[in-house]
């Protein structure tokens, strides 16, 4: 029975480092995501996300995928269009900003964007205030 403490022992601590390192990998996410956010968005929607001027709120911004073609819209205005990411961080940037500041306007189906999505899409709207105008419009 001498063998048992140890064994019990090792088990909970290999349990506490895989619990320990993947929270830790889940805040490295985390705080990747955070300063994309910084570095792409919030020069222009401001930390807050509540833009001002001509810069739009990002608050509530998510009703817009309930429509057709709002997915795609939201994904092709200039300033996610051009961003300085690859397609795979883009996409978590851009879920993790509708989350954030739209989590009761998103539809109830939506998921999180897939980087083959934002590779598709990676072509700026030519007109998006027309083309934001024509998602609410009656068909
Ligand atoms: C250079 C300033 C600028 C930057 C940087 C920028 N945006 Fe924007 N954003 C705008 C403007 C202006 C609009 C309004 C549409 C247009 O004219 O491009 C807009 C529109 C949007 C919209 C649609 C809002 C609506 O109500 O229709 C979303 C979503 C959005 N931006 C997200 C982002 C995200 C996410 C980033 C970072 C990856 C980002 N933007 C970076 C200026 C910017």
């Amino acid at each position: 029975m001498d063998g048992a403490v140890p064994v019990v022992l090792g088990a909970f601590a290999s349990a506490f480092v895989a619990l320990f390192s993947e929270a830790s990998a889940r805040a490295d996410t985390m705080e990747a995501v955070v300063l994309d956010y910084a570095l792409q968005c919030q020069g222009c929607h401001l930390a807050s996300g509540q833009g001002g001027g001509d810069i739009p709120s990002l608050h509530g911004v998510g009703r817009l995928a309930q429509f057709p073609g709002g997915r795609e819209y939201l994904a092709r205005v200039p300033g996610v269009t051009n961003a300085s990411i690859d397609d795979a961080r883009l996409a978590r940037l851009l879920t993790w900003v509708l989350e954030r500041w739209s989590s009761d306007d998103l539809p109830g189906d939506f998921t999180a964007y897939q980087a083959a999505e934002i590779t598709n899409w990676r072509t700026p709207l030519p007109n998006p205030a027309a083309a934001r105008a024509g998602l609410t419009a009656d068909p």
